[in-house]
């Protein structure tokens, strides 16, 4: 089962980025789905890694009224040789599609194909700027080569799950480009995004869950799911000295800004 927050959220709550299509939501979906209504949860982007999970996200998408898709290639989930981009045009065109994503670069998974892993992220981000769509960005272990390519491409969008310095951050801000920031913030050790989420302005800040993953204290290590964004929210009102209620309608304004919802 999932864990279940003993606060209800004082406002509606956006999960810029979650992976419902994970095998550890079958059987609980649905029960899940409406409990989150219940406490809070206004909308959730389910973002595609693959043309699987894609159309694993698209069919949520179709279920539940409150699911949005981003559809792209994770760097973990790229084919051998080039990427269908005609395939992803034609899916980023269905209903319900609001980013491409998630895309970027991972070299804690590999840092034998990194030519590969920027190729594809280049030709994604050239997709969501063809269709004027946002991107929504990952960046594990590779934050030179991921803000050279933001640099060159200048798409707007958001970099997930963030996990790089306050500098690097604000160059991005500088770029337009948003901040997702999800349970990490909750940890004990997360002394560097602390520093990022009291520098970086409201406007640009996104949460988010990565749910199944990055379940925030105190659940750390539970299934994690979008009603739990809550005590993400809670934290950075303490670390900006704001209320708790403010900091979820203004990250709401934003994912819906950024993503045109
Ligand atoms: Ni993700």
């Amino acid at each position: 089962m999932y864990p279940v927050p003993d606060i209800i959220s004082p406002a509606e709550i956006i999960d810029s980025h979650a992976h419902y299509n994970d095998k550890r939501f079958d059987g609980i979906i649905d029960g899940l789905m409406k409990k989150q209504k219940e406490l809070g949860v206004k909308r959730i982007i389910n973002c595609g890694c693959d043309f699987e999970s894609i159309d694993a996200c698209l069919r949520l998408g179709e279920k539940y009224d409150f699911c949005y898709t981003a559809v792209g290639f994770h760097p973990e989930n790229l084919p051998e040789g080039d990427l269908d981009i005609e395939r992803l045009r034609a899916l980023a065109a269905l209903d319900k599609v609001c980013a491409i994503g998630e895309i970027g670069l991972d070299y804690y998974w590999r840092q034998d194909n990194k030519e590969a892993q920027k190729k594809a992220f280049r030709d994604q981000l050239r997709l969501a700027k063809d269709l004027g769509l946002p991107a929504i960005m990952h960046d594990r272990e590779a934050h030179g080569d991921t803000l050279d390519i933001i640099r060159e491409y200048r798409p707007k969008g958001v970099l997930h799950c963030f996990s790089g310095s306050r500098e690097m951050a604000e160059e991005l801000v500088g770029l337009g480009i948003y901040i997702g920031i999800g349970g990490v913030l909750t940890f004990k050790n997360a002394k560097k995004l602390i520093e990022v989420a009291a520098a970086i302005p409201m406007d640009k800040i996104l949460l988010e869950t990565d749910a199944p993953y990055l379940a925030p204290e105190p659940f750390r290590g539970k299934l994690n799911h979008s009603a739990l964004i809550i005590y993400v929210a809670e934290r950075l009102a303490e670390i900006r000295g704001m209320r708790l209620e403010e900091v979820i309608r203004i990250t709401t304004e934003n994912s819906e800004k950024l993503f045109s919802l």
